[in-house]
């Protein structure tokens, strides 16, 4: 990656805060854009190095921004299927057609790769049980996962000689991060049982859940901006393991078994109907050195080493940055966000260009 330019958006977030020194310590010179939505929370030191960022929308971004960089990777939308739920009219503008916008953008200043975090629950409800590959047809059951799929399409068609876009379809994130987020499945089971000695789930846990770790996300986006444009040129690939397809209520049993006394009870089935198991040999195929090094007991372990090591509290646990639903709940109840969720003070530079031309 020496001498490479490269602008990660939303590198303020779980994966970004990650992913930028991990680009950083692998010789490439990096930018951050966020708009800062979680800056108020950061769960432990990290004297890792952190890139020079630019406090912006992606929907106000204009070519002039992306000027000079070799590739970008495209992390900051309203990341999760509760959240894209909240208000799926704004989901639809930054997801979509913001992701799209800032695609056109990228592609008018000439950066030649694209890599776009797409996410496994594209595949949404899947009745059948079998695994989901990248030939399945998607079944999105939330604005988010709609939002995904759509801006595969959108960015999709850009693709040609000048412009390499790479869909990665991650499975479900964990592990830990600065700017941690206990709103995914295993940080949340694993913050509920640190805080309260128990995990009492609000449901039976038979749903699938493909998982994998936040570092293994950055080594798959690490592969993909430095593979042969070949071997990733207009590709869509889960980000996954075929062994860390879990059923919800196995990904909280591990959890139990490692913290001592920590007793485990199941609710009723719950109206959350996304269920889904992956299959993740493609990545595996072009991008070979790719490998995921993290189980979720692994992960489990490392989040419960380091709630003892900062002595994490309730408090903590509750904190609006780290639970993304809330803090954008906060955020527009004390009137800090418009109705658009751009920032009311210091007033956000809104997009003088017209997103929904974006739209095919
Ligand atoms: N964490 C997961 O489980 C997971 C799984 C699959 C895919 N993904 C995808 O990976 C990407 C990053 O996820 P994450 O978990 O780091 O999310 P995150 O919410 O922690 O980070 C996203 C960042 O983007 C910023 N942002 C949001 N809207 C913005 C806007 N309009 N303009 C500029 N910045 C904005 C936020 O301030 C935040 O810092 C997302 O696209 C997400 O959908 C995440």
């Amino acid at each position: 990656m020496k001498a490479s330019r490269v602008l990660v958006t939303g590198a303020d977030g779980y994966i970004g805060s990650i992913l930028a020194p991990r680009l950083i310590a692998e010789g490439a010179d990096v930018v951050g854009i966020d708009n800062g939505f979680y800056r108020s929370g950061w769960l432990f030191n990290d004297s890792r190095p952190r890139p020079p960022m630019l406090t912006k929308d992606i929907r106000s971004i204009i070519p002039a921004d992306l000027e000079g960089f070799d590739s970008v990777v495209h992390l900051a939308e309203l990341s999760n299927d509760p959240l894209g739920e909240l208000n799926p009219r704004v989901t639809h503008s930054i997801n979509h057609l913001g992701s799209v916008h800032l695609a056109r953008a990228c592609k008018a200043a000439g950066v030649r790769r694209f890599v776009y975090t797409s996410s496994c629950s594209v595949y949404g409800a899947a009745a059948d049980g079998g695994d989901r590959d990248e030939t399945s047809p998607p079944n999105p059951q939330t604005a988010y996962a709609e939002c995904k799929v759509l801006v595969e399409r959108d960015v999709g068609a850009l693709a040609d000689n000048s412009f390499t876009p790479v869909f990665l379809r991650n499975a479900t994130a964990f592990g830990a991060s600065p700017r941690m987020r206990f709103d995914i499945v295993l940080n949340n089971l694993a913050g509920i049982a640190w805080t309260a000695r128990e995990i009492q789930m609000t449901s039976d846990g038979t749903p699938w859940r493909p998982l994998v770790h936040v570092n293994d996300i950055c080594t798959a986006i690490v592969l993909a901006l430095r593979a042969p444009r070949d071997a990733v040129h207009n590709e869509i690939f889960n980000v996954g393991d075929d062994s860390q397809n879990y059923r919800i209520a196995e990904i909280a049993r591990i959890i139990a078994d490692i913290l001592p006394d920590c007793p485990l009870r199941f609710g009723a089935p719950s109206g959350d109907n996304r269920s889904y198991r992956t299959s993740f040999a493609k990545i595996r195929r072009h991008l070979p050195e790719f490998r995921c090094s993290w189980s979720a007991q692994r992960g489990a372990r490392e989040l419960l080493e380091l709630f003892q090591h900062i002595g994490m509290t309730a408090e903590t646990f509750a904190s609006p940055p780290f639970t993304r639903l809330k803090r954008l709940r906060e955020l527009i109840d004390t009137g800090q966000i418009d109705a658009d969720f751009f920032w009311r003070y210091p007033t956000d530079l809104r997009p003088s260009h017209d997103l929904s031309s974006h739209a095919a």
